[in-house]
């Protein structure tokens, strides 16, 4: 295999999908047919990290990233964990294994193309076929549960309004915010770009003075209602503005690294797979995040109250999904129609990204 090769399908895997576009992998060429990805997660500094999963979904997304561009080659690949215990930094070796029989994998195409989309998006349903390949794309360890009619799709815009509340008000949420936006950007390359958060530019300038300090953000969100034009236009409208919202169950409890790997390869495949389908997604993971914490027992704020409506949030959650406080969530997303984002975050350059 020539490096060029390697490089080409590490080009690719880059465009893999990682929350608020950390990219917490670094990569090595180890030899011919070996790549090696180090992850790391941002557990330390992001409340939304929660264990280090957001990251390891990451992981799991890059790795099938790394699988499907590596079929365009005619390459099979296998990979391993081989770093021992610490899921901070897990080290992923991928073999590669030339196989001329392998056809290239449909969603190769889709790997540079598939983008978020945060703007409201058409309420056209889904078709037969869009809906079958959504639900089949987790493959068999995944019940993928839409919420497509019009009363569901205004219960869970109720619900990302009251999750947006708890982390707009979370001062431990706040210095997140003020780092994962690049303000006035169209391309960013390891951030959000202003324009792909979903915001209208006098909101976007607005929320730029206000992120300065913690102080103006407590100030406009207790005098001037500061939280209800972002929750207006980040999740009560899109909430609403979509063809279905999914959710992804493992059928089996993720109890170790692989797990959470695992499903963030079948997170790729359904992103890929709504792309190839026309379809536009946008991950809404806090309210499943705000639930792992109430469910595991464990406060993410220093405000009390915060803990008790995360514990509401994740009782109006289950209901909506008729789940019980024990049952896994994986992932939570919206899909449907729209244009094409004409902002979007870009990534590192792949000299940045090799160890
Ligand atoms: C595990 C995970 C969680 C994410 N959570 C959210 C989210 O809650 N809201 C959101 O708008 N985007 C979310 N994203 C999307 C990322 O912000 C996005 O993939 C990243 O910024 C790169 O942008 P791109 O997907 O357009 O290339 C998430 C992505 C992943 C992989």
């Amino acid at each position: 295999m020539s490096r060029d090769t390697l490089t080409q399908i590490l080009n690719l895997a880059r465009w893999a999908p990682s929350g608020d576009n950390t990219q917490p992998w670094r990569f090595e060429i180890v030899d011919d047919y070996r790549l090696r990805v180090y992850g790391f997660d941002t557990r330390d500094h992001v409340l939304y990290d929660f264990d280090g999963h957001p990251s390891h979904i990451a992981h799991g997304a890059l790795l099938e990233t790394i699988q499907i561009a590596a079929s365009g080659f005619a390459l099979s690949t296998q990979w391993t964990i081989t770093s021992s215990g610490d899921d901070r930094a897990p080290v992923y070796d991928v073999s590669l294994t030339l196989d001329p029989s392998l056809a290239r994998d449909p969603l190769f195409g889709c790997i540079e193309t598939r983008m978020v989309q945060r703007r409201p998006m058409k309420i056209t349903p889904l078709t037969d076929t869009q809906r079958l390949a959504l639900v089949n794309a987790a493959g068999e360890d995944f019940r993928v549960q839409l919420f497509e009619s019009t009363a569901d799709r205004i219960k869970v815009a109720k619900l990302l309004w009251d999750s947006a509340k708890i982390r707009l008000i979370c001062p431990e949420a706040y210095p997140v915010h003020k780092e994962i936006i690049e303000w006035r950007a169209r391309y960013s390359k390891d951030r959000i770009p202003e324009q792909a958060v979903g915001v209208d530019p006098a909101t976007a300038r607005l929320m730029e003075w206000v992120m300065q300090s913690w102080d103006r953000v407590e100030f406009f969100n207790r005098y001037l209602l500061g939280t209800t034009a972002p929750r207006i236009q980040l999740d009560l409208l899109p909430g609403f503005c979509c063809a279905a919202h999914l959710l992804v169950r493992p059928t089996c409890s993720p109890v170790l690294l692989a797990d959470w790997v695992r499903i963030g390869i079948a997170v790729q495949r359904i992103w890929l797979t709504a792309t190839l389908h026309g379809l536009h997604l946008q991950p809404q993971m806090t309210p499943v995040i705000f639930r792992w914490y109430a469910r595991a027992g464990r406060s993410f704020s220093t405000e009390p109250a915060l803990f008790e409506q995360g514990i509401k949030l994740s009782g109006n959650f289950e209901e909506i999904a008729a789940a019980t406080p024990t049952e896994d969530f994986g992932f939570f997303a919206r899909v449907g129609l729209s244009q094409v984002p004409k902002s979007r975050s870009i990534r590192h350059d792949l000299d940045a990204l090799m160890k």
